[in-house]
């Protein structure tokens, strides 16, 4: 049997303190978005989740239908929807069984959720069902750099659960690339570069790190049995602490947004 794609029901009252965007940050992922896909255009999220996307491309004036699997995430959405701000058609629906109709959307767009869907493949072929013929795929991508302490003492606890015998899923990066490969097989052509939407800095503790992975905060954490959590997480403490030579150590990573535009 397939396995199910990730709802992120259990992540809706802390998406936004955890993923959130800064306001000016969000600004310029919006006006870049609406840069690339021309202003008024109708667009289709997939995985719309709490709005951290959808707002900023309401913002700059794009036309925004979002489909989610979770309600809880839909419901912060709406909630948090600023007053008289524009607001999105919303559906929970399946991204891989999107009950719209054929050729209705200028734009596909996917951000952090490709990773979430087994059948990613028939999620594309929605996705280009959905599209007029000259319809774009806008991928997102929010990523805080590779050698950082932030990766390093994930990557390591994700070893210590390895070592105890449970085997966690490809790395989200992989799969989104077999995706964008699996849209260039399909005929579609990706700009030469990706659009750097924002750039910007945040600071951390190691301790923070360590925290957020005991307390589920990540989806890759999820899968993973309750009972490996406290010893794999005294593991990568007692690893880290002689890594970093305190829990408490602080460090800076500078964050990106990138949209990869796909065109027919
Ligand atoms: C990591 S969140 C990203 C939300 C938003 N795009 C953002 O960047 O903040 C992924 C979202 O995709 C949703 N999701 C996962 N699989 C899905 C599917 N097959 N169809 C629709 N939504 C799905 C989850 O419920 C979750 O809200």
């Amino acid at each position: 049997m397939q396995p199910h794609s990730i709802s992120f029901d259990r992540a809706a009252s802390f998406y936004d303190d955890t993923r959130g965007l800064p306001a000016d940050v969000a600004r310029r992922v919006g006006d870049c978005a609406a840069d690339l896909l021309g202003a008024g255009a109708r667009v289709l999220e997939i995985g719309v989740g709490t709005g951290r996307i959808a707002k900023p491309l309401l913002a700059s004036g794009l036309r925004v239908t979002g489909i989610d699997l979770s309600l809880g995430m839909m419901r912060r959405l709406i909630e948090t929807l600023p007053a008289g701000a524009p607001e999105p058609m919303l559906m929970q629906a399946d991204a891989t069984r999107i009950p719209l109709q054929d050729g209705v959307f200028d734009a596909l767009v996917a951000v952090h959720v490709f990773h979430l869907i087994p059948a990613w493949q028939s999620a594309l072929d929605e996705a280009r069902r959905v599209l007029t013929s000259h319809g774009v795929i806008l991928i997102g991508n929010n990523d805080s750099g590779e050698d950082t302490p932030y990766r390093r003492v994930r990557k390591q606890w994700e070893a210590f659960v390895a070592a105890r015998g449970y085997a966690m899923d490809h790395p989200a990066a992989n799969k989104v690339d077999f995706v964008k490969a699996a849209i260039i097989a399909s005929g579609m052509h990706r700009d030469e570069r990706e659009a750097v939407a924002a750039e910007w800095p945040t600071r951390h503790t190691v301790r923070r790190v360590i925290d957020d992975i005991e307390n589920r905060i990540w989806s890759q954490t999820w899968q993973v049995p309750d009972e490996l959590i406290p010893a794999t997480v005294a593991e990568v403490s007692a690893w880290a602490e002689a890594e970093y030579g305190s829990l408490d150590h602080e460090f800076e990573v500078v964050n990106t947004f990138t949209w990869e535009r796909y065109r027919s």
